[in-house]
């Protein structure tokens, strides 16, 4: 008999997960806590937020589930895998313990420094430090600040303004009582999913997101616009590098703790000139769209990995990839990222459309009373492709995208150009 599961969240992720573990065969139901209008397409939604760790602990003790899937960091953060598996369910995401290399940067930058791993250098600054002479000493470069909160992608600014270099230092040291500053690092993007347990670990497929709101990468920071995968960025022998320099001591570090990390360990990566990788900064969960874009390439039955991940029998696990390329185009609310307007019709959204080369995974989306599909969020769905090369995947995802309404709209018109 195949497994219950129950998947955390509501977002794209999510349903690209459900999409992923509804084809799996050792699936056979599907709980989404809260989910969206797209993943009722795969099991039952329940009226339970991410954030409710008591209500999703009932959840998965009243459906006899068999493993929980956490889509977000912040329930991770909160303890929730903990609780899970003190009343032995087994959870793909790991413990409060790991949660914290994306609950808190300065975590993150000790385990590195610990774990022999290269990242920006920093300095931690608070109501004693000499602020201007920090700035002053990284002048000649744009400065990178960052909260040490779980700040929901907004927790990062890198700018050449001083002054609202100042101001984000000034504000973050009130309400958190101290602030990194870290050096600049230049290059080009990746990101690597690293599914991860007591036994081992399987990197899958690098990708490409696109942050910012606007083609050509300008406008404001989003979280995040498009994505694809494999992003040739990373070669064979970067790939290598980045095994040998980071997921490797990564992983021995986290082993040698008390608690084995279970789950997936997101690795934002900055590949410079040299084709030297360096850690940007570590998530406790898929990304999202990185998520939409790296599942559709896994060989195989995706609800047995992440079971798998969560019983810590990864390395009994034979996990390859098809050699295809996907990409993905988020459609997002006027106003995203700023203020999103939300409560529009989307037309042309209806998932019997979708093939097996091109379907939808709702992000922000929702029925009104009268059961038409509206906008709930500032990201609101995104068109996945598969295809034998890069630009066929570009092309049928825009292509669909072209078919789809929402008053106010907006999306990014060259996603995958750095590949393409
Ligand atoms: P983070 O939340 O740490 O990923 O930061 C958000 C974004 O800020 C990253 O995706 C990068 O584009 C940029 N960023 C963060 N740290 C650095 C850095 N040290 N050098 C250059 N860009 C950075
Ligand atoms: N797409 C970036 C993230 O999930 O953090």
């Amino acid at each position: 008999m195949g497994r219950r599961v129950l998947v955390v969240g509501g977002g794209g992720r999510e349903h690209a997960l459900c999409r992923a573990l509804s084809a799996s065969s050792s699936i056979d139901e599907i709980h989404i806590a809260p989910g969206n209008a797209g993943t009722l397409h795969y099991g039952t939604n329940h009226d339970v937020a991410a954030s409710n760790i008591e209500g999703l602990l009932a959840l998965a003790g009243d459906h006899e589930i068999d493993f929980v899937v956490v889509g977000p960091e912040a329930p991770l953060c909160d303890g929730l895998a903990d609780r899970l598996i003190a009343v032995n369910i087994p959870c793909f995401g790991p413990q409060r313990l790991h949660a914290e290399l994306e609950g808190s940067k300065l975590f993150a930058k000790k385990a590195m420094d610990a774990a022999g791993v290269p990242t920006a250098e920093y300095d931690v600054m608070d109501a004693t430090t000499d602020v201007d002479a920090c700035l002053d000493a990284r002048s000649h470069e744009p400065w990178v600040i960052k909260r040490d909160v779980l700040a929901g992608g907004k927790g990062v600014v890198v700018t050449s303004n001083r002054q609202e270099a100042l101001e984000f230092i000034d504000k973050s040291i009130q309400s958190d009582g101290h602030v990194l500053l870290e050096r600049f690092l230049p290059g080009e993007e990746a990101s690597m999913l690293v599914v991860m347990d007591k036994s081992g670990y399987v990197c899958l497929p690098a990708s490409q997101d696109h942050k910012r709101a606007y083609d050509g990468d300008t406008g404001p920071n989003t979280g995040g616009m498009g994505a694809y995968c494999p992003a040739p960025v990373i070669t064979e022998s970067i790939h290598e590098k980045v095994l040998q320099r980071i997921v490797h001591p990564m992983f021995t570090h986290l082993s040698s703790m008390h608690v084995p990390y279970r789950g997936v360990l997101y690795v934002g990566l900055m590949i410079d000139a040299k084709g030297d990788p360096y850690v940007v900064e570590f998530n406790v969960r898929f990304g999202d769209p990185e998520c939409q874009v790296t599942l559709p390439l896994i060989e195989g039955d995706v609800g047995e990995l992440l079971f798998g991940a969560a019983n810590d029998t990864l390395a009994t696990m034979d996990v390859s990839f098809k050699e295809q390329h996907a990409l993905t185009v988020v459609l997002a609310s006027e106003g995203y990222p700023q203020s999103a307007i939300k409560g529009r019709n989307i037309l042309g959204a209806d998932s019997s459309q979708d093939t097996a080369a091109t379907w939808i995974s709702h992000a922000g989306t929702t029925h009104d009373a009268k059961g038409n599909l509206i906008s709930s969020g500032g990201r609101v769905l995104a068109v996945t492709s598969i295809a034998d090369s890069l630009d066929k995947a570009r092309d049928l995802s825009y292509q669909r995208l072209a078919n789809i309404t929402l008053e106010g709209s907006h999306h990014r018109t060259d996603i995958g150009y750095r590949a393409l």
